[in-house]
């Protein structure tokens, strides 16, 4: 069965197409033909070798299948299940600590740039009802994220006002779960293109942070200066003054992201003046994907998937996440 593995140094040049067998499932495990997987910029920095991983690795944090055979003791799945994989298989449910975190696929494991795994069953949950396997690959990371982040974490009820950056993926979740819970959504984005695509989605009032650099401030000004509930923020460092400029007095910055920086000077006295809760988040456990899947069968909600390449075409697909032209997710069908 054919499966991507990554050479070191790594780079996208280091990506090469090679095979990789799965054991027959034994007790608590199942075996999952997977056929998509979603890609992440997680993902992305496993592949250029910044984040370090062994020789040969197998990328990919987020995959989605058939479960073609169950082992002994397995009650919760059967052969024919559409499944999607988890981000922390060691986490099921309650507070993140050091005994939960490791064993993440496609980082610290082998992942899902492969056409068959075995693993216990924590790896996976049900995918929702309806979806296909690709839009299903794209709730193990992006669609967790963004849930936990207003949601278990952020407690959103109708009539908050979120504040979500860019269209990548975790933000077009941000912005579809929040619209479903009746709050309101100011969206921005370096593209007017791309604005009016997030206003066709639902998003209420619409910044271009490129022509704006002060978004952050106008964001405000159009809650009538209470400020927002809740920043999904996912530009780190580079975006921080701007989403607590945003935010009212006692919200919630949901911090998630890299993209403007991984460090930087913040203004810690206006965290503290606005009384801001802060929360640092990574992906969430077994439990909340299985109530955000919950949540998506009631509602409906449909990822948007950019689009679709072949596995063997991995690194083109990285390209075009490089770019940054994409809107939503961008998938790998395996
Ligand atoms: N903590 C976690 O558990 C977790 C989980 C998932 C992702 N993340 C992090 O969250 C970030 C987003 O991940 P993703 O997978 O959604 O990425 P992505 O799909 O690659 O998002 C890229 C988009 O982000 C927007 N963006 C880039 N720089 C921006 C800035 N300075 N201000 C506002 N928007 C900006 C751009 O949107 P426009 O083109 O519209 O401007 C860009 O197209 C990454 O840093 C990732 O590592 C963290």
């Amino acid at each position: 069965m054919k499966a991507i593995r990554l050479k070191q140094p790594g780079g996208l040049d280091n990506l090469t197409v090679g095979t990789a067998e799965a054991a027959a499932p034994g007790r608590g495990e199942i075996t999952v033909r997977i056929h998509a997987s979603s890609l992440n910029y997680h993902d992305y920095m496993v592949v250029l070798g910044a984040i370090p991983t062994p020789e040969g690795r197998i990328p990919m944090s987020d995959g989605a299948g058939v479960v073609t055979a169950v082992g002994e003791g397995v009650s919760e799945f059967a052969v024919g299940d559409n499944v999607v994989s988890t981000f922390f298989p060691n986490w099921p449910n309650g507070d993140a600590d050091l005994s939960n975190m490791g064993h993440v696929p496609g980082d610290s494991a082998d992942g899902f740039a492969r056409q068959i795994v075995t693993m216990p069953t924590a790896a996976f949950t049900h995918a929702p009802k309806g979806y296909s396997h690709a839009e299903a690959a794209t709730l193990t990371c992006a669609g967790l994220t963004a849930w936990r982040a207003l949601v278990p974490n952020g407690n959103l009820k109708a009539g908050d006002t979120v504040l979500v950056q860019g269209t990548g993926g975790v933000s077009i979740f941000a912005l579809q779960f929040a619209k479903a819970a009746g709050a309101t959504v100011i969206a921005t984005s370096s593209s007017d293109e791309k604005l009016q695509r997030l206003e066709a989605m639902g998003a209420d009032h619409l910044i271009n942070y490129r022509k704006d650099e002060e978004w952050g401030v106008t964001a405000q000004k159009l809650t009538g200066r209470r400020g927002v509930d809740h920043v999904v923020e996912i530009g780190g460092s580079g975006t921080m003054a701007q989403s607590i400029a945003a935010t009212r007095i006692g919200g919630h910055i949901a911090l998630i992201g890299v993209l403007a920086g991984y460090a930087g000077p913040v203004s810690t006295v206006m965290i503290m003046s606005k009384q801001l809760r802060v929360q640092g988040l990574t992906v969430g456990n077994r439990r909340q994907q299985q109530e955000m899947i919950r949540a998506i069968d009631v509602s409906g909600i449909r990822p948007v998937i950019d689009s679709h390449y072949p596995l063997e075409s991995i690194a083109d697909a990285f390209r075009h996440q490089a770019s940054a032209t994409h809107f939503g997710k961008i998938c790998l069908d395996i």
